[in-house]
């Protein structure tokens, strides 16, 4: 899909990798509708971006919020071309049985439902809005998704063990999404990052960042979150790139800790 004019939603835009991905649309030349938890963060990089950018408040795991929110958006631009799901993440770190116990199962519920459930509120809800579009190309093309795992989801780690579920079940929709919404010409991809250099990455501490280094084979850095947000443009501008994974990680294999 071209994306010149094209209205795109980036869920979590007030987060290191939302915020990125939506620069990286609006330099494109799209049109973008900035959704996060995090209203201030969004009016800030909506502010910053101009050119009609829109911050809404929105929680991905409530599903009326999010039809409510979509609608509004689309009233708004009028249209609902391309959708980032880049909001999710995880609680603290928890062994499935250790020696504080078993691992919390409401932190457990959490993770999940931040991750799987907030994506297929998105992925179902934005659908409903881009079924409505003319198709925009010969072939049919009314929409593109763009999700977001974590290679977590194939190598998570000691103590991830929600979050890895969280990740896997975003994988494993990918295909899922793709087969039920092709006959509409939506398409839908998943990204997998690796360790990207945003707030939550670059606070840990020095130590813990050099053993995480380790696992990188190349380049010797944190990916950088205007690499996701090209890996985003990428997808939403292939065509034949439908219904997959791609991780983002320097060929990184997390090990076992
Ligand atoms: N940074 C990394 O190294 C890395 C690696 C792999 C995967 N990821 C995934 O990439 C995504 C973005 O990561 P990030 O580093 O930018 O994190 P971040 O914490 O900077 O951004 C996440 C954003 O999501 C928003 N959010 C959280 N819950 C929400 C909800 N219920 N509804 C709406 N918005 C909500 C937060 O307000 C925040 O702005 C996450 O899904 C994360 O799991 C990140």
């Amino acid at each position: 899909m071209d994306v010149v004019g094209k209205i795109v939603i980036v869920t979590g835009a007030a987060g290191g990798l939302g915020s990125a991905t939506a620069r990286v649309f609006a330099g494109a030349g799209a049109k973008l509708a900035l959704l996060d938890f995090n209203l201030d963060g969004a009016e800030e990089l909506a502010a910053e971006l101009s050119d009609g950018a829109r911050a809404y408040r929105v929680d991905i795991t409530d599903n009326e919020h999010v039809k409510s929110v979509l609608a509004q958006v689309k009233t708004d631009f009028g249209a609902i071309h391309i959708c980032c799901n880049i909001a999710g993440g995880g609680t603290a770190a928890a062994k499935t049985y250790g020696s504080k116990g078993p691992h919390p199962a409401e932190d457990f519920a959490k993770t999940v439902n931040l991750n799987i459930v907030g994506t297929f509120n998105m992925m179902s809800l934005v659908a409903e809005q881009m079924a409505q579009n003319e198709p925009l190309t010969d072939s049919g093309e009314r929409g593109v998704i763009i999700n977001t795992a974590s290679i977590a989801a194939y190598e998570g780690q000691m103590g991830q063990l929600s979050y890895t579920a969280g990740k896997a079940g975003i994988v494993g929709m990918t295909i899922t999404a793709t087969r039920d919404l092709s006959s509409l010409g939506i398409r839908v991809n998943t990204m997998v990052p690796g360790i990207m250099g945003t707030k939550p990455m670059l606070s840990v501490p020095d130590n813990v960042k050099e053993h995480l280094l380790k696992t990188v084979e190349f380049p010797k850095r944190f990916g950088q979150p205007e690499e996701i947000g090209r890996l985003a443009l990428f997808m939403a501008e292939s065509e034949y790139l439908n219904g997959e994974c791609i991780r983002l990680d320097g060929g990184l294999r997390a090990t076992a800790r």
